[in-house]
């Protein structure tokens, strides 16, 4: 775990306790700074937006440097950590308090202040120049009465709404970050809060149609337990070993199972026109997975039957997501479809149903779980409450602070290793990328979403088969079987790729063309399929140039990219965490903003690696 920026942080409980927030009506005219809060259990995060155009949004974890921070309350989510009662635990919580809401989150109590002061740097903007703060009841419903009258102390002019549910925000993060003018919006999640206005009902699903008057009319509602499709990937998730927020490693397992457990409990699922679905109650459902194989503890090897699990479960799901999509564009009579909540991560699922269902265009934020939920309240704010006109204009996901060159230097200060400014530098790390090294690029604005896109990114061969294995084993440390993503200079993507239309954030997998595969093996999952990303010159021109840089090179204008950390940490923030990060692995050189880094001095890593490192054996542990 790399060092934490809260380590020296007291613990601020107990004098808030019985204080009321007040909630204001706010007067939009006076409203020029919006600032998104999100707080639950899958992350917490901050959004802001200015009637001047400046947008930034980051999630705690990165600034924190600690990975789910939030589940890590101790004295909060003790019952939630024991995995023989996880899932039961979750529920009960889930069922009294809404699913977005747990666990409590002290932590995020006593870190915001310094967390914003860092938030705000650059923009010439203080805590007390914020006018607005939107949060939703289900972040605020268990925390409230904690953190109400702190918002106050900390933002002393702003006014607090708290107006918005958790799965209207989920549609508005992904509606206005779309830049459509009109879209049938999905949510699928596990659940977000009970609502009062629904008897107490807790909704794991939504479809609306929305347009930029702005208006959102709501046309169906899925019910949590029964029709949760989060829930239900949970349950699988936790099954075959792995934690809440880990469902991606199911969705990479899948394809190594078979289809027995499949046909076993398929007749159980039924698809409604409403795009809810029914199934096995969740106890009975994981009682017969217990029955086929007993639940995987961590540690333990994966077995045929846990595979089979993956797969049943991400077959149930693509069902489940599918008749969701059609549902959407059906009811809603639109043609566009704008998709949000935590299922929308699950890469193949999305493919899946967006083939199915064809709609004209179809767009998922970058950031579509309740992490993004910061940007979803800061845009319902400048655009429903203040009122302002909507920038119908689709939105990237480099919203995290920028850093100065000065701070790259102060972060390689002790001379540990060469530091070097050369000329194109892009063209050097694509030459140490086709010499076989592991490299390492920093640049620009971390991105707000879950997937590094070429900013926050460890950058290396697709050409050797042996770089996949070498990579999870020697740099992310994590599992044999977890794929690595392609990233594809835009225009050369149909050739590669079986792709329709860009894949700029890693939300898609799609089968590489099969005439390729054998040129780009460490990128090639074992179905043949990968989570592509699209890089366009005019999103991120920087990591454009290594890509065509390495396309000169080798004729193949595709490089691996994964997220810049090791597995139990989030992905590098600063400066100083990437040279960090670049110490304590097998990465080789590290562009730190124009500034090469390297291991060993530059001319070193002109001639090609000798293969036989990247072969992982008992001779080169
Ligand atoms: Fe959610």
């Amino acid at each position: 775990m790399r060092n934490s920026r809260i380590q020296n942080l007291k613990p601020v409980r107990g004098w808030w306790r019985g204080r009321v927030q007040q909630m204001l009506h706010v007067p939009p005219s006076k409203i020029g700074t919006v600032l998104g809060l999100a707080c639950t259990g899958h992350g917490a995060s901050l959004a802001l937006v200015t009637s001047e155009g400046a947008l930034r949004s980051s999630v705690l974890e990165r600034w924190a440097g600690v990975k789910r921070i939030l589940l890590l309350a101790k004295d909060e989510d003790h019952d939630l950590r024991n995995p023989a009662s996880a899932i039961d635990q979750h529920i009960n919580f889930c069922m009294k308090y809404g699913y977005g809401a747990f666990p409590p989150s002290r932590i995020f109590e006593e870190t915001i202040s310094e967390w914003l002061g860092w938030f705000l740097k650059g923009l010439n903007l203080r805590p007390p120049d914020i006018d607005l703060v939107v949060v939703s009841d289900s972040h605020f419903a268990t925390c409230g009465l904690r953190l109400g009258p702190r918002l106050g102390e900390w933002l002393p002019k702003a006014w607090v709404s708290d107006s918005i549910t958790h799965h209207e925000i989920h549609q508005r993060q992904a509606f206005w970050q779309s830049g459509f003018e009109e879209a049938a919006t999905l949510t699928l999640d596990a659940a977000g809060e009970s609502l009062e206005s629904l008897g107490g009902r807790t909704l794991s699903g939504t479809i609306a149609a929305m347009s930029d008057l702005p208006r959102c009319r709501t046309l169906s509602q899925m019910d949590f337990p029964q029709s949760s499709a989060g829930l239900l990937y949970e349950v699988v998730t936790r099954h075959v070993g792995f934690r809440l927020g880990d469902e991606g490693k199911t969705m990479g397992l899948a394809p190594y199972g078979e289809r027995e457990l499949l046909d076993r409990v398929l007749p159980q699922l039924t698809l409604h026109q409403d795009g809810s679905f029914s199934f096995y109650d969740h106890k009975q459902f994981r009682k017969l997975l217990q029955e086929y194989v007993p639940e995987r503890w961590p540690d333990e090897e994966i077995t045929q039957r846990h595979s089979n699990v993956a797969y049943a479960g991400q077959a149930i799901l693509e069902q489940i997501v599918t008749n969701a999509f059609r549902a959407a564009l059906r009811i809603s009579g639109l043609k566009r479809l704008v998709y949000a909540g935590g299922v929308a991560l699950n890469s193949v699922a999305n493919e899946i149903a967006v083939r199915a269902a064809a709609p004209d265009a179809f767009y998922i934020a970058p950031n579509p779980g309740d992490p993004g939920h910061a940007l979803g309240c800061a845009l319902f704010g400048a655009y429903e409450i203040a009122a302002w006109k909507p920038q119908l204009r689709e939105l990237h996901d480099y919203l995290g602070p920028e850093y100065s060159e000065s701070e790259m230097i102060e972060a390689c200060r002790d001379g540990a290793y060469p530091v070097e400014k050369v000329e194109n530098p892009e063209l050097v790390l694509a030459r140490c990328i086709r010499n076989g090294y592991i490299t390492a690029r920093f640049a620009g604005a971390a991105e707000y979403g879950p997937r590094a896109l070429g900013n926050r990114s460890i950058l290396a061969s697709p050409l050797s088969a042996d770089m996949k294995d070498y990579l999870n084993a020697r740099v992310k440390h994590r599992e044999s079987f977890r794929p690595f993503a392609p990233a594809v200079l835009e225009e050369c993507a149909p050739e590669w790729f079986d792709l329709k239309g860009p894949s700029p954030y890693m939300l898609r997998v799609v089968p590489v063309r099969e005439s390729v595969r054998e040129r780009i093996p460490a990128v090639v999952h074992v179905d043949g399929s990968c989570r592509v990303q699209t890089v366009s010159r005019k999103e991120n021109p920087g990591f454009y140039r290594v890509i065509e840089a390495f396309r000169s090179l080798t004729g193949v204008p595709v490089v691996l990219n994964t997220s810049f950390n090791t597995a139990g940490n989030p992905i590098v923030e600063t400066p100083s965490d990437a040279v960090e990060c670049f110490a304590s692995t097998h990465i080789d050189v590290l562009l730190l903003g124009p500034f090469l880094v390297s291991k060993l001095p530059l001319k070193e890593y002109d001639s090609p690696r000798n293969e036989s490192v990247l072969t992982i054996s008992s001779e080169n542990p």
